[in-house]
């Protein structure tokens, strides 16, 4: 059988509206309240005005006016109830009674993650670390660092250029600015400054202008590393380069040094690490080169280092698996809450 729904009579009505009203704590409560007792479909008290019309005439004079005459009063009470909640809103500024909002924690982006790790293990191993400027100018980016002009290798960095502004003196290599292509040029402001031996890494922002795709940006990030001293070698950079390696990615990863060329290094190489029985290409290195040195005024008859620069968002791939640079800055949530 079906449950009839109960329907209140108007004493109960009565008895039971005003303290509805009275005790309704928000806006959305006295809302309720409302539609439980005059509500358009199914108010309690609706629905007896509703039936008005099928009632004997002695029973419609008895209940029509004491139906309407409730109707009156409430409307009246709900009336003065929410001339109460807008008073207290507008002395206070806000509605205190509005339900709370949920706060959303934030947390780092991946790219920084890996920074943060990768700048703990160099300072770890005595490393200072280092930053410079993302315009640069020509001779930094290129000419100090061994990349004269009509070189074929500056062909390795496609580069945006800063237009130069129409007041300026005619420009020069010096003058020439352009968004940095590589961290490397901060090697050259810090020995301009700073006397050997030393130890540091750069950690930077840089800029190429090609065609983006799964694993290319025309915005990225480096590591340059740099240690220069009297008797610097390449058995130091590997025994560095394995703690490096190992703490980054786990004990068992192996390395592996291939020739290779850069203006500013001799000899240079790639250096790959093995991690799931593949081979992977994640960093440039080499001795640094005597016309670096000789730019910088140091002797290179004196002094000897090696230098390293490696693509933060390859190593963060690698680390967490990710497989299209892309999603480091589309800012969209589905990935970067993964972190
Ligand atoms: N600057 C080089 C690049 O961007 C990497 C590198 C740094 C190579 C230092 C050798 C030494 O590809």
């Amino acid at each position: 059988m079906l449950k009839l729904k109960h329907s209140m009579n108007l004493a109960e009505i009565r008895k039971s509206v005003f303290k509805d009203i009275e005790t309704a704590r928000n806006v959305k409560a006295l809302e309720q309240v409302k539609g439980k007792y005059v509500g358009r479909q199914d108010g309690a008290l609706t629905i007896i005005l509703r039936s008005l019309k099928d009632m004997s005439p002695a029973e419609k004079k008895k209940v029509g006016p004491e139906a309407n005459v409730l109707r009156e009063e409430i409307e009246q009470a709900l009336d003065k109830k929410l001339k109460e909640f807008e008073a207290v809103a507008a002395s206070r500024g806000i509605d205190v009674t509005m339900p709370g909002k949920k706060v959303a924690f934030g947390h780092l982006h991946p790219l920084t993650l890996v920074e943060q790790k990768i700048r703990e293990i160099f300072r770890s191993l005595n490393f200072s670390v280092v930053e410079g400027p993302e315009v640069e100018t020509e001779y930094y980016n290129f000419d100090a660092l061994n990349i004269p002009a009509n070189h074929p290798a500056r062909d390795m960095w496609d580069t945006f250029w800063v237009a130069p502004s129409q007041d300026r003196k005619p420009t020069t290599a010096e003058t020439r600015r352009l968004l940095r292509t590589h961290t490397s040029p901060v090697q050259v402001h810090y020995m301009e400054k700073h006397q050997p031996p030393f130890q540091i890494i750069v950690p930077g922002r840089c800029f190429r202008y090609e065609a983006t795709d799964a694993s290319h940006e025309i915005n990225f990030h480096q590591i340059e590393g740099l240690m220069v001293g009297p008797d610097v070698q390449l058995t130091h950079f590997k025994y560095l380069l394995t703690q490096f390696f190992q703490r980054l990615f786990g004990a068992g990863v192996e390395i592996r040094f291939r020739p290779s060329y850069f203006p500013f290094t001799e000899p240079s190489f790639e250096v790959d690490i093995k991690l799931n029985n593949k081979w992977l290409e994640v960093m440039g290195a080499g001795m640094v080169h005597p016309n670096v040195f000789k730019a910088v005024r140091y002797n290179p008859k004196q002094v000897q280092g090696f230098a390293f620069g490696m693509g933060l968002e390859r190593l963060a791939m690698i680390k967490f698996g990710i497989t299209d640079i892309r999603l480091f800055y589309s800012g969209d949530l589905r990935f970067i809450n993964q972190f």
